[in-house]
């Protein structure tokens, strides 16, 4: 099995991307751990994962509170030894909301989870990695980390700083033996969409359709894998072609 008993805690695994990813990494061996601020909702996605044969925790954590997240980190390793994999994708959306329409509140709610709770998660969990000489870190930005468009002021500068973040990780650490990388979903199918996907004119999208999430976790588990190994600091489209345009 692809990711077997690598310790993966995954970010918002409760829903949509997040749940896609957990249920794809227990079923190719991995212990996963989520973290969610809706604990029944990953409680939930456990259940699932254990009734399938795998091994998974949920834990209750809201990802803009530093304390707690460091709390979750020193749970993680005394229950389960190391963090091996590190899935960044618990996020929120602005609705489009222009610059002007965008509050200080609004851009600092995005902010704080969309960007500031990875760098305070990412340096939490780093050292443990660094200390082997292994470990993977994988960040859900999106289409609008790479254009504009496809989201309003706060997400789109929250999304294209995870990608400079991505970056520069994987330009300080590479060399100890982590791997970075990005995601980059365009429109997916998933609880955070349900309401403005009737919106979206899908004639824009070379495929012609939205993407779904298990097409987005597949992606998570090849670059989380071994096959992954030499690619570092990227961040990788997965669109049906909406950014070549
Ligand atoms: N759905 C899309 O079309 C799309 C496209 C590109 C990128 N993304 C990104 O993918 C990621 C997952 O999106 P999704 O569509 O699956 O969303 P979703 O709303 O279905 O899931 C998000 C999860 O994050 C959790 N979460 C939110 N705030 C949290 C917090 N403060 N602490 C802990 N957990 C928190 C939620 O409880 C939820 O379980 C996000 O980062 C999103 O920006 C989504």
């Amino acid at each position: 099995m692809l990711l077997k008993d690598k310790v993966a805690v995954i970010t918002g695994g409760a829903s949509g991307m997040g749940k896609a990813e957990a249920l794809a990494f227990a079923e190719k061996g991995a212990k996963v751990v989520i973290a969610d601020i809706n604990y029944e909702g990953a409680q939930k996605v456990v259940n699932e994962i254990i009734v399938n044969g795998g091994s998974a925790l949920a834990l209750h954590v809201n990802m803009t509170n530093s304390a707690k997240i460091n709390d979750m980190v020193q749970v993680i390793l005394s229950e389960l030894g190391q963090i091996d994999i590190l899935v960044n994708n618990a996020g929120v959306f602005d609705k489009y909301k222009t610059s002007l329409e965008t509050s200080e509140e609004d851009w600092d709610f995005i902010f704080n989870i969309n960007l500031k709770s990875i760098f305070l998660l990412s340096n939490s969990v780093l050292p443990g990695m660094i200390s082997r000489g292994n470990g993977t870190i994988i960040n859900i930005s999106s289409v609008a980390g790479l254009v504009a468009g496809k989201g309003g002021a706060a997400y789109t500068a929250s999304k294209h700083g995870l990608i400079g973040y991505t970056k520069h990780l994987a330009s300080v650490y590479a060399s100890q033996g982590i791997k970075v990388n990005a995601i980059c979903p365009g429109t997916i199918v998933t609880p955070l969409t349900k309401d403005i996907l009737d919106n979206i004119p899908v004639d824009n999208i070379p495929a012609r359709r939205f993407g779904q999430q298990e097409e987005v976790a597949e992606l998570a588990v090849f670059l989380a894998s071994d096959q992954a190994k030499f690619m570092n600091g990227t961040a990788i489209p997965i669109d049906g072609g909406f950014t070549i345009q």
